[in-house]
């Protein structure tokens, strides 16, 4: 057992160590040792909470309990996910903050009724602050929950319950005056959340409680459904940073400093990356707070895509790479997919040495997690110096010989700048098609993930190969050895 100031010293000090990993996680060479802060920070908050003096006595074995088999489930989870399924994973974990939200609310307000009301003004304040911070953890949490699930399953897209698959729809599910009912339901909250501090019928109250629990889940099925296109990372880390609030609420409403700070860390850092990847997008940041941002093409009927598809041999690529001076490359989802990031740097390793400018050209939402691309890049020891954003390069593209898209398809769509019909209009894109000759390495004709054609494929400069980007990329390598 530790004193209360041991306690409180020892989450000022897990605070520091938070603050210190998220200063770490900004950028690659500092990411392994913010991780390691905020390992030591987690073990540290969590000893000093169950040595804490508000522990009851029985509480040990519940705690170890839990804390073993969820560690346990955890840790074979974490091993067991690929690369590819990462932002499923880290979806499906907001969805746990949001249920523990819920459920702390709940405990907390069954526990506060339970007791014997304090008949002060004082005592009256704090419970009418009580029922506030009840109230709110519990709207946030449902939302955060339900608003979770579906983004995990909208990233599954397929998912498999004994011999049976389902496919979830990827698509935006929009219907006309959505953002209207979404309003009036946030008002209805608003309303019986005044009623709910205001009445002294316990099973009244409990009514409001459990109503807007099931409304707020409705709202954070609806926000999510309404999200498609190549718009889903950007409510990914707007969730991450409703999880944080969520976990700053059940703070308040246990009590405990650390959590309140935790969350508010966690719910900060997320709503900056959404405002980042918000900008990077080119959406309005409120728009998506709202649900079903960008989605509503601007009109008009399709634009006819032009030009015909051309396919090339492993050899082809080769030589066209022999001959060139500069060379962009460009990964994607796919990349991830095949694993293709070792035999991609070894092919970087013999250009470069050949005096070719080989350079990669990195999309905000490559892949399907922030940082996705860059982080496989830098698990195959490709250099930091040669991995550009997107805004670093794009202007260098009309002097590139040849731009490499590997396993990438919506970064790279020229649509998004000149088809306002088109679900990803607007977004800012990777202009290869500005360089004189593109390859395009995939395995078909098939969309990505916005589920869009691409008319760069169709472009003159532009050829395909097909295939496994990790099977092609060391064909390549052979030819360009011989
Ligand atoms: P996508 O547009 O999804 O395209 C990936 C392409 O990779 C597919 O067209 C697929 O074509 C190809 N591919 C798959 N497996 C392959 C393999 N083994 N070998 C070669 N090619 C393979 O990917 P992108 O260009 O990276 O864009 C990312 C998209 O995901 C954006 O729409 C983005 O908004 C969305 N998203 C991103 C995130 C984050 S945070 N990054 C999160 C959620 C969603 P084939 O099937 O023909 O091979």
């Amino acid at each position: 057992m530790i004193t209360d100031k041991i306690q409180i010293a020892a989450y000022l000090f897990a605070s520091i160590l938070f603050i210190y990993s998220l200063g770490g996680l900004s950028s690659q060479e500092s990411a392994k040792r913010g991780v390691m802060y905020g390992i030591v920070g987690m073990i540290i908050a969590m000893l000093a909470t169950v040595l804490g003096p508000k522990m009851q006595q029985g509480a040990y074995v519940y705690i170890i309990a839990s804390v073993s088999v969820a560690s346990f489930i955890g840790l074979a989870l974490a091993r067991k996910v690929e690369m590819t399924s990462m932002p499923q994973l880290v979806a499906i974990l907001h969805s746990f903050v949001g249920l523990a939200a819920v459920l702390v609310g709940f405990g907390s307000y069954l526990e506060e009724t339970g007791k014997t009301p304090d008949m002060t003004e004082e005592g009256h304040v704090k419970h009418v602050i009580h029922l506030v911070e009840v109230y709110l953890g519990v709207f946030i949490g449902a939302i955060t929950f339900t608003g979770s699930i579906i983004a995990w399953a909208k990233l599954q897209e397929k998912i498999k319950i004994g011999n049976k698959v389902f496919w979830f729809r990827t698509k935006p599910l929009l219907y006309p005056g959505r953002h209207a009912v979404n309003i009036i339901l946030v008002l209805i909250c608003i309303v019986m959340g005044v009623l709910f501090t205001l009445t002294e019928d316990a099973n009244l109250a409990m009514i409001y409680l459990l109503s807007m629990t099931a409304i707020a889940s409705f709202i954070g099925v609806m926000l999510v459904m309404a999200i498609g296109g190549a718009d889903m990372p950007v409510v990914v880390s707007m969730l991450n940073s409703y999880s944080g609030w969520a976990a700053s609420a059940a703070g308040f409403m246990l009590g405990n400093d650390l959590l309140i700070v935790t969350g508010a860390l966690v719910g900060s850092s997320g709503a900056i990356l959404s405002i980042i990847m918000c900008e990077a997008m080119n959406r309005s940041f409120f728009s998506v707070i709202f649900g079903g941002f960008g989605n509503a093409p601007s009109g008009g009927p399709a634009k006819e895509i032009e030009g015909e598809v051309t396919a090339v041999n492993h050899e082809e690529v080769a030589t066209l790479l022999k001959d060139a001076k500069s060379v962009v490359i460009v990964p994607g989802y796919g990349m991830a997919v095949a694993k293709a990031q070792y035999p991609i740097y070894e092919m970087v390793q013999t250009l470069r040495k050949e005096g070719k400018n080989v350079r990669f050209a990195i999309h905000p939402v490559a892949g399907r997690l922030p940082g996705h691309m860059n982080v496989l890049l830098a698990e195959a020891n490709v250099p930091y110096d040669i991995v550009l954003e997107m805004d670093e390069i794009n202007d260098d593209m009309p002097n590139t010989d040849v731009v490499m898209v590997i396993g990438a398809n919506d970064v790279v769509n020229p649509g998004a700048q000149d088809d306002p019909s088109s679900p990803i209009y607007g977004m800012p894109v990777i202009e290869a098609w500005k360089a004189e000759h593109v390859i395009v390495m995939k395995r078909s004709m098939s969309a990505g993930y916005a589920g869009v054609e691409n008319p760069l494929f169709y472009k003159s400069n532009t050829d395909m190969l097909y295939g496994d980007a990790k099977v092609s990329v060391e064909k390549i390598l052979g030819f360009l050895k011989d």
